[in-house]
């Protein structure tokens, strides 16, 4: 019988610590879902007891998925695992995952433990976190680093204690796959009561190993595999979990397991991912890359034209890739509009759908094809509901090469039109200068980011800023054929999240 493999994904938690990404409480849900129908096995929602915010994240996330366990992280104390606990409890399938640092360089320098102090505090608190859910996982922080025998102690107190998954961490990508194998099956071979235990691994990728190391460990016996889409994670990422699911897939014939996840849904969930995180996917990004399966050489375009195995070992739809980019344009009506939307793996209600259709209608105008990464911009744009306590009204810029830019706004706060003029280094600073001085405010662009979303002089471009307030960062969005209006609209987004 083919072996079950695992897939946990942790894009909520350890996605969400990439440098400059936040996501709110619906963003987080709309990305559960999404892997939820996706089939993965385990969400890790976030790490509650950060804060208020990921807590909410967590607890709507608890709250509305279903088929998939939904996790939280606590470090190893009372308050985190109680934070957990109260994230989670509402949870069809629930997982509290702990952890603590085991190798001596962290246990030294950041704990300031010795190991008999790491080994009784493993022991009282995944005992606790046991008393609260059926499913603890426990990891060593800094696995791979660790000292072999004390690390097959730590894993033998924590099944001792209850932890029924044990993940080992390669924490700071320095794994090599055979290494990192070898790892897994002396574990499997070393570690009293591991039988009755699944083993995981969690793999960074600062060498650039970390879907590799994930595959060398489920060849030594590894069920379950952390990893986060479109690679996201602290420093240079996690494993990305399209990569690991179409590894599987495609090398069936190596991994003989048994993967039960809807791949045609991939494509969707990375382009989400990306866009409300604001990480752009890099275009020769393997599986969901804007050239994953583009062929541009005449050997291969020809090669591909006779037969696709020639230089394709997995076809684009099986990722959700459309091969078919229909071009919609002024004719084209609401029938043929919602056709393209469901194609393109949308699940959407009648009353959102009225709503795209008619920013359809308003795009034909401006421009006359309208390709499906026009739709997905229409429809990505409009996925979150937002509070709008802030309008845009109208603006208007004047600038030039040879004279200072000056921008007036008028904007609706809570029903109340107000207007401001500033002028600025540009255009875009111009209008960002007149909305503050009318706000009365100084926030911070931490980042902005202007790209086209489709080629031609009349593309759709899309504007994500990052804006600092209040002591949070707030990311926003916007699209329009008038790169300038993108702007604003983009810095009107942020503002509505604050
Ligand atoms: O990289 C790491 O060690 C982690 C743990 C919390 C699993 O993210
Ligand atoms: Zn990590």
């Amino acid at each position: 019988m083919k072996k079950k493999i695992y897939i946990f994904d942790t894009t909520l938690r350890d996605g969400e610590q990439t440098p400059g990404v936040s996501l709110n409480a619906k963003e987080k849900l709309e990305i559960a879902k999404n892997l939820e129908a996706l089939g993965v096995d385990i969400i890790e929602a976030g790490f509650p007891v950060t804060s208020k915010g990921d807590f909410e994240g967590v607890k709507l996330i608890a709250q509305n998925i279903k088929s998939s366990t939904v996790n939280a992280l606590a470090r190893a104390n009372k308050k985190d695992i109680n934070t957990a606990y109260e994230a989670i409890k509402e949870a069809k399938r629930k997982r509290i995952h702990t952890f603590l640092a085991t190798s001596d360089v962290h246990m030294t320098y950041k704990l300031k433990m010795t190991r008999e102090e790491v080994l009784e505090k493993i022991r009282e608190m995944v005992s606790y976190a046991k008393t609260l859910v059926d499913e603890v996982e426990f990891s060593p922080e800094d696995g791979s680093r660790t000292e072999k025998e004390f690390l097959y102690k730590v894993l033998e107190t924590a099944i001792e204690a209850g932890a029924t998954v044990l993940n080992i961490p390669d924490t700071v990508g320095y794994s090599t796959p055979n290494e990192f194998g070898k790892l897994i099956k002396d574990i499997k071979e070393n570690v009293n009561g591991i039988e009755n235990a699944i083993v995981s691994v969690h793999c960074h990728n600062d060498l650039g190993l970390a879907v590799a190391n994930s595959l060398a460990a489920i060849e030594n016996g590894a069920e379950q595999i952390e990893c986060a889409v479109n690679g996201l994670g602290e420093r240079a990422g996690n494993a990305a979990l399209e990569e690991i699911i179409m590894a599987l897939k495609t090398r069936n014939d190596i991994y003989k397991i048994n993967l039960d996840v809807n791949t045609e849904k991939i494509y969707r969930l990375s382009s989400l991912v990306s866009h409300f995180t604001g990480v752009k996917v890099q275009p020769n990004k393997a599986i969901v890359g804007a050239n994953a399966f583009a062929h541009e050489s005449g050997i291969h375009q020809h090669g591909v034209l006779t037969n696709r195995e020639t230089y394709e070992i997995m076809t684009p739809e099986s990722v959700g890739f459309k091969t078919n980019n229909m071009v919609l344009g002024k004719h084209s009506g609401r029938h043929a509009f919602e056709n393209r939307v469901k194609e393109l793996g949308y699940d959407i209600l009648k009353e959102d759908i009225q709503e795209a259709f008619i920013k359809f209608k308003e795009l034909v105008d401006k421009k006359k094809e309208i390709s499906d990464k026009d739709i997905e911009a229409i429809l990505n744009h409009g996925r979150i509901e937002l509070e709008e306590k802030y309008k845009l009204k109208s603006f208007n810029v004047s600038t030039g090469n040879k004279i200072t830019s000056t921008a007036t706004v008028s904007l609706e706060i809570d029903g109340q039109v107000k207007e401001e003029a500033a002028c600025g280094d540009g255009p875009v600073n111009a209008l960002y200068n007149a909305i503050e001085r009318l706000l009365g405010s100084n926030r911070e662009i931490k980042d902005y980011n202007i790209s086209a979303i489709t080629s031609g002089a009349d593309a759709l471009g899309e504007v994500s800023i990052k804006l600092e307030s209040k002591d949070k960062i707030v990311i926003g969005r916007g699209v329009s054929t008038d790169v300038i209006e993108a702007s604003v609209l983009a810095y009107i987004n942020a503002l509505n999240k604050e």
